[in-house]
């Protein structure tokens, strides 16, 4: 059976460009169709500073989060990264299989660490060698698929590189994944700043739709969201990136393709009021299903135990046969 992973990071609120980059196609397609795991990857949160307290809320929020977006756990396993010893153990065969350069090459890194930087804080090591607990994450599952928004693919390609890599020197050992993207919205852009991607942890968040804002919030935001000084509306993403994100976030929601939908308005006041209540609509029913997990801890709590007992079981084996094929003396 097709084996599915993906994660999501627990440093800010999840956003729309989470939702429809990923998180909706994991609930509606992805684990009906394969064996799926999804991680709440809190590891991943340390490589930037980060508050305790804030981190371990904010997992238990994604988590809730992920199950209100529709992931069954009678189905699909949800799980959170640190409750499971596999990662960091293979993480650090990733690290022996990776070079220095091809970490620093990860556009990713480039771009956090200049902002680390140029907030005059010091690059944390792990923001570097961050995608070798990813290529752990996925390897550890023998995972066919990874579906994830575009920024995440350069990443997964990096994955597919130590996978082969490591095979070669130590024999079979890991499955090749590969990426999946969904066909619209696999990269969200900010509203305020649309040529860059719609972030979790931006510093300004006029331009950035959270899954779990008010109806209110929402409208706000996209009704001030930035597009440009033609009258008429047209999908062209390159002159005009603003009313292109817009088009493909309603695309998105609601349905049809964005060149198509382009020809059904000639203003963009028009297009932004139907945008604002598709992305409304879409996640209005997150929010409700989120609001009663969350009067419940306990219960997700309880998935998340599971979860990780289940994800214990399927990383095992694998990681504990690359430690063997590396030289590491057996375990048992
Ligand atoms: P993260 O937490 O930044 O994002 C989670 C998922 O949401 C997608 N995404 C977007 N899609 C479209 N438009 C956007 N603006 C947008 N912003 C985020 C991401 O592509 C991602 O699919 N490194 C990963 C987490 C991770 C992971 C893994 C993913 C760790 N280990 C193993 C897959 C497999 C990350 O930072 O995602």
């Amino acid at each position: 059976r097709t084996r599915i992973f993906s994660g999501v990071q627990p440093t800010g609120h999840l956003t729309l460009g989470n939702y429809l980059g990923a998180m909706r196609r994991w609930a509606a397609e992805d684990q009906h169709r394969a064996d799926a795991l999804f991680c709440v990857v809190d590891l991943h949160a340390l490589t930037v500073e980060h508050d305790p307290a804030r981190v371990r809320r904010l997992s238990r929020q994604a988590a809730t989060l992920l199950l209100a977006s529709g992931l069954d756990p009678e189905i699909c396993t949800v799980f959170v990264q640190s409750q499971v010893d596999e990662h960091l153990r293979l993480s650090y065969l990733m690290e022996c299989t990776a070079s220095d350069g091809e970490m620093r090459r990860m556009i990713q890194y480039k771009e956090k660490a200049a902002a680390v930087q140029a907030r005059g804080g010091s690059v944390r090591l792990s923001l570097l060698t961050y995608p070798a607990l990813m290529a752990a994450d996925i390897l550890a599952y023998g995972t066919h698929e990874v579906p994830v928004g575009d920024d995440q693919a350069q990443h997964v390609e990096l994955t597919r590189d130590l996978a082969v890599r490591f095979n070669q020197r130590y024999g079979a050992t890991f499955v090749v994944p590969k990426a999946v993207h969904p066909p619209v919205a696999a990269r969200v852009k900010d509203l305020q700043e649309p040529t860059s991607k719609m972030g979790k942890s931006h510093a300004r968040s006029a331009g950035v739709v959270y899954v779990l804002d008010e109806p209110e919030a929402v409208r706000k935001k996209v009704m001030r969201a930035v597009t440009d000084s033609e009258p008429d509306v047209s999908y062209e993403p390159e002159p005009r990136p603003g009313v292109a994100n817009l088009l493909e976030v309603l695309a998105a929601c609601a349905g049809g393709e964005p060149r198509r939908l382009a020809e059904e308005y000639d203003s963009c006041g028009a297009l932004k009021k139907d945008v604002a209540e598709a992305v409304v609509e879409t996640l209005r029913p997150v929010r409700e299903r989120h609001a009663e997990l969350a009067a419940d801890p306990g219960c997700v709590d309880a998935v998340l135990r599971a979860g990780a007992e289940r994800a214990r079981g399927l990383a095992r084996p694998r990681v504990d046969a690359a430690f063997e094929a590396v030289g590491l003396r057996p375990m048992r």
